[in-house]
């Protein structure tokens, strides 16, 4: 079944057609890879599924319901999160704090934060729990603004997860990191999802990582898919190689 499924969607700036009539599927339960040059439209296309800009036309369904027009608190609560190319996080607060505040936006519980959350158990335990699940436990008293990099991905990751998303973007959660670090934001992130049977969509540069954690890639080129298969089947599209290696770089 699929769980989300865009129609003709379309966002052009000025001249420049950023997305440009996009028909994406995403089915239940796959992890999918958002692929592309820089400025392909990778990011507009999952800013208009998240609802941080409004389509010029077309339209977006999400488990049957066209949810074209719900605000962005709309579409969390339908079962939509996505994370940030460039972080989203409060940097004064700890990154306890930054994942107790999604905890309590879900719960709808956002009057008086910081005394419920001295005092609300279940969400100091589900916080915990999601900063564990995560590796940055024992960083739960920093402040997000003083974490390192590699850190802040696997937060704003965090932050995203603990919104209990069905369906879970992640734009680029290893830009900016080190080759070690990436690894182990992917292998984190990846187990996350798997074990939460997560269905999530991962925009990434480095195509090792695409081709070691996706179940399918979609390829994007100035607005439009270019290409859509398995890992395989991208490998082998003589195309996309040549499209790839025009050397998108990560931001
Ligand atoms: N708010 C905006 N105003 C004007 N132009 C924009 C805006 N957002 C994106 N664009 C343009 O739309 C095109 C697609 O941008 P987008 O950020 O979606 O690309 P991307 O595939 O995510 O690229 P990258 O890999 O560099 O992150 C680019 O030409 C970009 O300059
Ligand atoms: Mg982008």
């Amino acid at each position: 079944m699929s769980l989300l499924r865009t129609q003709k969607l379309v966002k052009h700036f000025g001249d420049t057609r950023a997305v440009d009539g996009v028909d994406l599927i995403v089915s239940q339960g796959e992890f999918l890879s958002l692929v592309g040059a820089n400025g392909a439209g990778k990011t507009t296309l999952v800013n208009l599924i998240s609802a941080y800009l409004q389509p010029d036309s077309g339209h977006i369904f999400f488990q049957d319901q066209d949810i074209t027009f719900l605000p962005v608190a709309d579409r969390i609560k339908a079962g939509i999160a996505r994370s940030f190319q460039l972080v989203n996080l409060f940097d004064d607060l700890s990154a306890f704090d930054n994942v107790a505040l999604a905890v309590f936006s879900r719960e709808g519980k956002t009057r008086n934060l910081f005394t419920l959350a001295e005092k609300d158990d279940a969400v100091t335990q589900e916080t915990l729990e999601v900063l564990r699940e995560f590796g940055i436990e024992d960083k739960r008293e920093t402040l997000a603004g003083g974490l390192a990099q590699g850190e802040r991905k696997l937060l704003d990751v965090a932050v995203a997860h603990a919104l209990r998303p069905k369906l879970l973007f992640l734009d680029e959660p290893t830009s900016g990191v080190s080759t070690r670090d990436k690894a182990q934001i992917m292998d984190t992130v990846s187990s996350v999802v798997r074990a939460g049977k997560i269905t999530a969509v991962i925009i990434e540069h480095d195509m090792d990582v695409v081709f070691k954690y996706s179940d399918r890639i979609v390829v994007m080129q100035e607005g439009s898919i270019l290409a859509d298969g398995s890992p395989d089947e991208i490998r082998q599209n003589g195309e996309v190689a040549a499209m790839l290696l025009g050397a998108p770089t990560s931001t």
